[in-house]
């Protein structure tokens, strides 16, 4: 389970804002239209994602196709968990045509397929690299009556271009559920068809979702991690520090913090509010961006996450006779890594720096299930506290609108 290792200034439980969160954050879950918390429980999620991702187990390459929810989960599970050997993922994430150009060399058409993801349907980014796609298979003699086998599409059970576009061509077509939004979507086939075609324990993940909720909703207000993390994190706002720093010292969680950027950002930075997520991880940043956190303004808050175990050991042992190699002879390498994330702590503190330090026993898909769903659920809990609604983006609506109107008026 995750742990809270240390906490500089220290948590302080207030009674009242533990129950009255908890009560409007139980009130917010089980609301029939918000689906991303109740969607582990069912035991039955990952059953369409397995049985089609057998049925490309015989491709190489899968070519992941979404943008924003749609493509950031299932990013951070692969980088996080990996690909089996004899397996290769791409993500088209963007609409960078040099990019695509690389990404297309390395496709040999008979042993690629391509998961098509959009919650809308509609989204111009997705849609044009499903069109460039079909471009390139035409040019590979495969027609539209062979597309089934290489397209399956994942979309809204109902709406959207892209599920009339698979009824037509009767592709295999997964389900986006109505009640979860993009950037709560990992858990749903939008990641899990990805992650079990490239070999993750799909249940594990969700058993570690399954597993947080006790905590999640845990009575006694010194015992919830949630409830005093989010009151910190206000007393911290209030206290003019709107920018949160999120730096696991783990380079398997460089892209969660990725995935963790949008749900933060999207979730909270509306009416005139909102905290800035901001991407990190140890010891990396701290020959880059730890120099700001340390004496920049003091604007930010640091969210520490460390792995207690990690799952292989290296040593560091050599015989040769220079003071700083001679140093770390007697040690190991995530001993090494152990020292600088509490160094970085100890002078954090020492600056004054608000900082929470986080602690997972191991890294594994269920100790990932546990961080997706907490971090999920903090971002809600903390949007209810702002008194925002954690589940809509409606700046990036009106932004796809006015790109509509714009391709509308520059037709050719
Ligand atoms: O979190 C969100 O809702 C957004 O970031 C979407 O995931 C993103 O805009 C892509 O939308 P769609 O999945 O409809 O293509």
């Amino acid at each position: 389970m995750i742990k809270l290792a240390h906490a500089f200034p220290a948590l302080n439980p207030n009674q009242a804002f533990h129950q009255e969160l908890l009560k409007k954050f139980k009130a917010t879950v089980d609301r029939e239209d918000i689906g991303f918390y109740r969607h582990s429980s069912d035991r039955a999620i990952a059953t369409t994602a397995k049985t089609t991702a057998r049925r490309f187990a015989h491709k190489k390459r899968l070519v992941h196709v979404g943008i924003g929810g749609s493509s950031l989960g299932p990013e951070m599970l692969l980088s996080a968990l990996g690909v089996s050997a004899d397996k290769r993922v791409q993500f088209i994430n963007n609409i960078d045509t040099d990019m695509l150009v690389r990404q297309q060399r390395e496709w040999d058409v008979n042993e690629t397929f391509f998961y098509i993801v959009s919650k809308s349907g509609n989204t111009a980014e997705t849609l044009a690299a499903l069109a460039i796609i079909l471009n390139c298979l035409e040019k590979n003699k495969v027609t539209a009556l062979q597309w089934k086998e290489y397209i399956v599409v994942c979309t809204d059970p109902k709406n959207g271009d892209l599920r009339k576009f698979a009824r037509d061509h009767q592709l295999s077509c997964l389900d986006v559920p109505p009640s979860i939004g993009g950037r709560f979507s990992v858990l749903t086939d939008v990641g899990l068809f990805t992650a079990t075609w490239a070999g993750i324990s799909v249940d594990q993940l969700l058993h570690g979702a399954e597993a947080m909720k006790a905590n999640l909703l845990e009575p006694q207000a010194d015992k919830n991690l949630l409830t005093q993390m989010t009151f910190w994190l206000e007393e911290q706002r209030k206290a003019g520090r709107t920018l949160t720093v999120l730096m696991p010292y783990s380079s398997l969680l460089k892209e969660f913090t990725a995935w963790w950027v949008q749900l933060w950002a999207e979730s909270l930075g509306k009416d005139g509010k909102g905290l800035t997520p901001v991407m990190s991880y140890g010891a990396t940043d701290q020959h880059s961006q730890m120099q700001l956190f340390m004496q920049g303004p003091a604007d930010k808050t640091m969210l520490l996450l460390g792995i207690e175990n990690s799952e292989h050991t290296l040593a560091l042992k050599n015989s040769l006779k220079y003071p700083h190699l001679e140093a770390l002879a007697p040690f190991s390498l995530s001993e090494l890594m152990k020292a600088e994330h509490v160094g970085t702590l100890k002078a954090l503190e020492e600056e004054g720096r608000p900082l929470l330090d986080l602690r997972i026993q191991q890294f594994n898909a269920d100790t990932l299930g546990q961080l997706i769903l907490f971090f999920e659920s903090l971002t809600v809990a903390v949007g209810i506290t702002l008194g925002v609604d954690p589940f809509n983006q409606p700046g990036v609506e009106a932004g796809k609108k006015y790109a509509h109107d714009w391709l509308g008026q520059h037709a050719h």
